[in-house]
């Protein structure tokens, strides 16, 4: 399968509703709801999102710019046939985009290693007539090749990443699990913030200040990993905006999607 040869879906913008107190709330626990060192990956994340998981969705699509460019060239396998595993998946939000030609897929799987976001995805496939039969939600570690219900190795047509790498401290290892699932020939896509040379030493500098705060790491070595590890089929760098934030800051964020040779 190449991405010149892949089936075609209708994809739906995925806005859910906000307003200013949902995002005072939010960026409340952006902000303020900081990790006691020493805990597990697992207790940071949670200790993170657990306050703000049922509202990560509708603060988050207005600065997640890279999310629908990377659902756009993300090559599809013909209907009924694949599977599409979306790691560090969150809410399951990913999944909307293709609403109700989700069922395009076989059998989709979000893994998250967040319980509170898990259960988001729970609710939302939940909320989904008829996504239950082929949606599954693992509550697993991205470097764990031996999470219980994961999907054999050289099975998975599609691998995804949003915004997740950035937050998986051992992200080669998430990358080497994702590599062994797919199957030859099958697809990696990526997208997530970075940082890039043409911003300056200041800007690159201010930006990977403002995300460690909130438990992402944003490393120029993403990039040339991802097209020594996989076979380029798109490459793409972009800036976006923050809400609240004057839209002269803005920060770099790629789309990278490789096939497995
Ligand atoms: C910024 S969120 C992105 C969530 C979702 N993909 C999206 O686009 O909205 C990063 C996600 O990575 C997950 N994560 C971080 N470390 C992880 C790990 N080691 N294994 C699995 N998931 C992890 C977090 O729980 C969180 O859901």
């Amino acid at each position: 399968m190449s991405s010149s040869d892949t089936a075609k879906v209708p994809i739906v913008e995925y806005c859910p509703p906000s307003s200013f107190a949902t995002d005072m709330k939010v960026l409340k626990h952006m902000w303020f709801a900081k990790i006691v060192p020493g805990q597990s990956q697992q207790d940071r994340l949670e200790s993170f999102y657990k306050h703000q998981a049922d509202l990560y969705d509708s603060y988050r699509f207005r600065m997640l710019h890279a999310r629908m460019p990377m659902i756009k060239a993300m090559p599809l396998p013909p209907k009924g046939k694949g599977v599409w595993l979306d790691i560090g998946g969150g809410t399951g939000s990913n999944l909307e985009y293709f609403a109700e030609n989700l069922n395009h897929f076989a059998k989709v799987m979000v893994l998250d290693l967040c319980p509170s976001l898990a259960a988001q995805a729970e609710e939302r496939v939940k909320r989904h007539p008829g996504w239950s039969s082929f949606v599954q939600v693992i509550v697993a570690d991205a470097c764990d090749e031996k999470a219980v219900s994961l999907p054999p190795a050289g099975s998975v047509d599609v691998i995804t990443f949003s915004y997740a790498l950035s937050m998986i401290p051992d992200w080669k290892a998430a990358l080497a699990n994702a590599k062994r699932l797919l199957k030859k020939g099958g697809h990696l896509c990526v997208c997530d913030f970075t940082v890039d040379e043409t911003q300056g030493w200041g800007m690159q500098t201010m930006w990977s200040k403002i995300f460690a705060s909130d438990h992402v790491y944003l490393r120029a070595e993403h990039r040339p990993f991802l097209r020594e590890q996989f076979k380029a089929v798109h490459d793409e760098l972009g800036f976006g905006t923050f809400p609240y934030v004057p839209p002269v800051m803005r920060a770099p964020w790629y789309v990278f999607v490789g096939q497995k040779v």
